[in-house]
């Protein structure tokens, strides 16, 4: 697969689609670098996710995502995983777009939920009703990830169907 200039390649998508996992994957087949935004959100301020939350609210977190996601976007060809609401800030949208090749992991919600139901670290969903608040996360955010270079459906085959359909989707892109 050759790809065009020196891009990052960017996984967005709702949590549990397997940005993380797939990432990692797709990361060690084309030997590229690997980094997980919220990962480096976590090690730089020495505190979890949902400490992060907690502690300072979700509107601090945003922050913290946006200067982590456009630094990391300066890092040339590499491969990186979003947290699922990255989107949502515009500046974020925009240097995605403009900067790499973009990625959007989709999967129906049941399978979502499947994978989630056990999660105790998305504090978005640390509710009585999380399916609920999925399916409005969804519906909010549907037309951003979108707008990504390609769309690709990770709740049907393994993991290695998945990294195939990629590396095949990014091979056609121009
Ligand atoms: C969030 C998704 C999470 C994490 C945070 C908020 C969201 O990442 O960034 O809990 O708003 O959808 P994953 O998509 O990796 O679970």
């Amino acid at each position: 697969m050759t790809l065009h200039e020196n891009k990052p390649i960017i996984l967005a998508g709702m949590m549990g689609t397997g940005k993380s996992h797939i990432g990692k994957l797709l990361a060690e087949r084309l030997s590229l670098p690997f980094y997980d935004s919220d990962k480096v959100i976590e090690e730089r301020g020495g505190l979890t996710i949902p400490e992060i939350f907690e502690l300072y609210g979700e509107a601090r977190f945003r922050e913290s995502e946006t200067k982590t996601i456009i630094e990391l976007l300066g890092q040339g060809a590499c491969v990186i995983a979003t947290g699922g609401g990255a989107l949502t800030n515009d500046a974020v949208l925009e240097a995605v777009k403009a900067q790499s090749h973009s990625i959007w992991l989709h999967a129906d919600l049941e399978t979502l939920m499947e994978r989630l139901s056990q999660s105790k670290n998305r504090p978005l969903l640390q509710n009585d009703n999380p399916k609920a608040i999925l399916e409005d996360l969804l519906e909010k955010r549907e037309s951003l990830y979108a707008q990504m270079d390609i769309a690709i459906n990770t709740g049907a085959g393994n993991a290695d169907a998945v990294l195939n359909e990629i590396v095949d989707k990014l091979g056609n892109l121009k």
